[in-house]
């Protein structure tokens, strides 16, 4: 036990929601050890929001989150709950808040975790607060979201291995990312393994200008092999599939393939890296980053503060309004895009 502090909070939840992320265990250790720290007691709530609904809840001590900061995937489970949407749903969740006597929680993961804390806390007396953790990193209100670098990093080191075989083979390899409607994973991993040519959700592609000229300047400049990176949610240019339809019978990746082969005669080999990005140990900036954000979050409850998002600023955590924070949309890195840009024209 710590300092003996004045809490605004007596006893808080947490929760893990949306895609998993590797860092979010680090999170929940560190929103354990903090509020342990000050004396405030903590309650682990399982499967997202759905787990509040369900009163699936334990009391959480500093030995539950022992040797756990560098485990991937989440020790509370993950789920995305349709009837927490519901008004009903968030009734049964708060009663349960009453039940456990929780004036508090913490709550882990994306966009849509945050818009369903702040609908609770709009219609209870319930403190939230969240931290980012998303492998997409497209959060608009913070520069960076747990999960994003050992995700980046994972993705990379499969293109690394693909690029070693495509090279003995003089073959073109087309890596799928995840990314449904970001393009930051693929957009990073294409700037770090020097891809031919990458293609983002942001920005529907042309075949021909896209991808077919860039590998054909890098035959002309004597390559023979080709890395062409595609985010999942890539889409050509007046495709007409809709926002969250797959692309052909495989997703991007596959379409992307298909029209290389049928425009150059290239046998592409298309890779869907799928969800090994998810998983896999976190990465030293995951776990400090994500040991901060915690800290910070009980920090902000302890504090009095509620509707926060935890955030990463210029290097440093800080905490902004949620309801100003949902406002804002993923921005791509302008200067990775400018210099991706160039990297994959200039053959
Ligand atoms: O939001 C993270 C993410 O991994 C996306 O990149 C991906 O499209 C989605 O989750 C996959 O969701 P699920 O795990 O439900 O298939």
């Amino acid at each position: 036990m710590g300092e003996q502090i004045n809490n605004a909070v007596r006893r808080i939840g947490v929760l893990t929601s949306g895609g998993d992320a590797p860092g979010m265990n680090a999170a929940v250790r560190a929103v354990v050890r903090s509020a342990v720290y000050r004396g405030i007691e903590v309650v682990g709530i399982r499967r997202g929001w759905q787990g509040l609904i369900n009163g699936d809840m334990y009391k959480m001590t500093t030995s539950d989150v022992s040797h756990i900061i560098n485990l991937g995937g989440t020790i509370l489970y993950t789920a995305r709950s349709e009837e927490f949407r519901t008004p009903e749903g968030r009734k049964k969740a708060y009663n349960n808040c009453r039940l456990f006597g929780l004036d508090g929680i913490v709550a882990i993961g994306g966009d849509g975790t945050f818009a369903g804390a702040l609908a609770l806390s709009t219609e209870y007396p319930i403190s939230v607060v969240g931290i980012p953790g998303t492998i997409d990193n497209d959060i608009g209100c913070t520069h960076y979201c747990i999960g994003y670098d050992t995700a980046a990093n994972t993705a990379i080191d499969a293109i690394d291995k693909l690029r070693d075989t495509m090279q003995s083979h003089e073959r073109c390899s087309v890596i799928e990312v995840m990314g449904h409607r970001a393009g930051n994973l693929a957009l990073y991993t294409g700037l770090a393994t020097g891809a031919t040519a990458v293609l983002i959700p942001e920005e529907p592609w042309d075949i021909e200008k896209d991808v077919l000229d860039k590998i054909r300047s890098a035959r002309l400049a004597g390559r023979t092999n080709f890395m062409i990176v595609v985010a999942e949610g890539a889409k050509q240019k007046d495709d007409g599939t809709l926002d969250n339809e797959k692309v052909g019978d495989g997703g991007a990746g596959y379409q992307v393939g298909s029209l290389i082969e049928e425009h150059l005669g290239l046998s592409p080999r298309v890779t869907v890296l799928g969800h090994v990005q998810r998983g896999g140990r976190p990465s030293a900036r995951d776990r400090v980053t994500a040991t901060r954000m915690g800290y910070f979050a009980v920090e902000a409850l302890a504090n009095g503060k509620t509707n926060r998002v935890i955030i990463h600023e210029h290097g440093a955590i800080t905490d902004i309004d949620m309801v100003e924070g949902l406002k804002m949309k993923n921005k791509l890195n302008e200067d990775e895009k400018l210099v991706s840009k160039t990297m994959t024209g200039a053959h």
